[in-house]
């Protein structure tokens, strides 16, 4: 890794990880990066092209031409397909979010995801969240924390934000899958937030990465 640093923060669906991502990026100045977004991105960019998705071997044919590009508004690394951002309407509809996670297992679709998310140092200090971020994107960082919350507060927090996804297999799929499963990395700082806000969950990773920050001389 450059000199940059670079906070990993994994977890399954609707365990705060976007929100205090944001929240941890805001108060240190750091650039946030959502690496979900990246692939209901490429999600929506397939579904759009009509593009037969149960043949990996065309998909990433697909994913060897998609012109996407990294860019950063608002302190928010994201990737624009022919310039355009797609909303987070768009990247949180039902389509998509049953989609992704047939993507998302794809061997050569995770190594242009990871090397994609790498390159990300290249905008400064980040805080980047996902599934494998720890384990696999930036798993020389001395900063990891995994989030998680029951299944029960889970569905009951999507439910608040609206959404009728099946968040529970999915993250089943994710963690199930061969490829970069969902788990903690072993020298992640585990955090199960159910009982807890939001705002709580992010000051407490802030003392925390202050804390480790002085101690490493960082
Ligand atoms: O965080 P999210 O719900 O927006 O992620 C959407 C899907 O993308 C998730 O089901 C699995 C996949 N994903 C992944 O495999 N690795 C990541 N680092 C981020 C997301």
């Amino acid at each position: 890794m450059k000199d940059a640093i670079v906070i990993a923060l994994d977890g399954p669906s609707a365990s705060g990880k976007g929100t205090c991502g944001r929240y941890l990026a805001g108060k240190l100045g750091f650039r946030h990066v959502d690496t979900g977004a990246m692939y209901r991105t490429f999600t929506w960019y397939c579904l759009q092209s009509g593009i037969d998705l149960s043949h990996p071997a065309r998909v990433l044919d697909f994913l060897r031409q998609w012109p996407a590009e990294l860019e950063v508004s608002s302190d928010e690394v994201r990737l624009a397909v022919n310039g355009k951002v797609a909303s987070p309407e768009i990247l949180r509809s039902d389509d998509v979010a049953n989609t992704v996670a047939k993507l998302s297992p794809i061997a050569g679709v995770r190594v242009w995801m990871v090397r994609t998310q790498r390159d990300c140092l290249r905008f400064g200090n980040l805080v980047m969240d996902g599934r494998d971020i720890g384990t696999h994107v930036f798993p020389e960082t001395p900063f990891k924390f995994f989030l998680t919350a029951s299944d029960e507060v889970r569905a009951r927090r999507r439910k608040a934000e609206g959404s009728a996804e099946n968040t529970a297999e999915r993250d089943r799929r994710d963690s199930t899958r061969k490829v970069a499963p969902l788990e903690p990395a072993r020298d992640a700082v585990v955090i199960d937030n159910s009982h807890e806000s939001a705002a709580v969950t992010a000051e407490f990773m802030l003392a925390h990465f202050e804390s480790k920050r002085r101690q490493l001389g960082l």
